[in-house]
């Protein structure tokens, strides 16, 4: 079984998704990690951002792994061997992540890699397009959202908790609405919501009650409904 969850940078999808596992039994893709590593390697190996062919066959032949997180942290995150866990969550790599992941050539690969993985077993799948082009098939599709300075508090608090990123509000939420413009508006699998995916606006619900309405949501899939 597929648990898509989409939507915009800040929403709430990571925290929720690993609770949504935890609480499926399911396991957790975070495909924006994915992005982040190529772009990670595209700075670190002085590849131009806007050099499609270049990172395109970066992401075909760089694997990226997953491993568990120590003692409850994030879950760690590597690619071509060198972890990165936390070098792709920095303010460089949020200014840098759009224009790399806007490349088809890149998209493809990634994708490639994604539908390998979920398809091994039963997946919570984070991202923008997942319920759109990754798994169009997926039981359940949710397009989680927030409003943009509830998103930008939030990217805020997790940065300072994470203790990388920026903390400054006004420059977290111009970033935040300068990459919502790229990834809805770019040509290969803009950001937007699926035409059955059910969309929930956190901005005034609690964490446990996204959590509680995405599980029955799975709970209804499950039984048929
Ligand atoms: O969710 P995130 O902030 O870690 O995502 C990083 C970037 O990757 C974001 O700018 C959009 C892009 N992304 C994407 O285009 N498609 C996905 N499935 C996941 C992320």
């Amino acid at each position: 079984m597929i648990v898509a969850i989409d939507g915009p940078s800040g929403a709430g999808k990571s925290s929720a998704s690993k609770a949504v596992a935890a609480q499926l039994g399911f396991a957790c893709l975070d495909t924006g990690a994915m992005y982040r590593s190529i772009a990670w390697r595209a700075l670190r190996d002085g590849i131009a951002l806007d050099d499609g062919d270049a990172l395109g066959a970066l992401a075909r032949t760089e694997p990226i792994d997953f491993a568990p997180g120590e003692d409850g942290g994030p879950q760690r995150v590597f690619i071509g061997g060198d972890e990165v866990t936390r070098a792709i969550r920095t303010a460089q790599i949020d200014r840098s992540v759009s224009a790399v992941s806007a490349h088809p050539q890149v998209r493809a690969a990634l994708v490639d890699q994604q539908r390998r993985i979920g398809r091994a077993g039963d997946y919570v799948v984070e991202g923008r397009d997942i319920g759109t082009a990754v798994f169009p098939d997926a039981q359940v599709k949710v397009f989680l959202t927030a409003s943009n300075e509830e998103r930008a508090r939030r990217r805020v608090a997790q940065n300072e908790a994470r203790g990388v990123g920026s903390t400054d509000f006004k420059a977290v939420l111009a970033d935040i609405e300068r990459r919502d413009a790229i990834d809805s508006s770019r040509e290969a699998s803009p950001l937007k919501v699926a035409d059955d995916a059910v969309v929930i606006d956190s901005s005034s619900m609690s964490f446990d009650a996204v959590v509680a309405a995405i599980c029955d949501l799975a709970g209804e899939r499950k039984a048929g409904r």
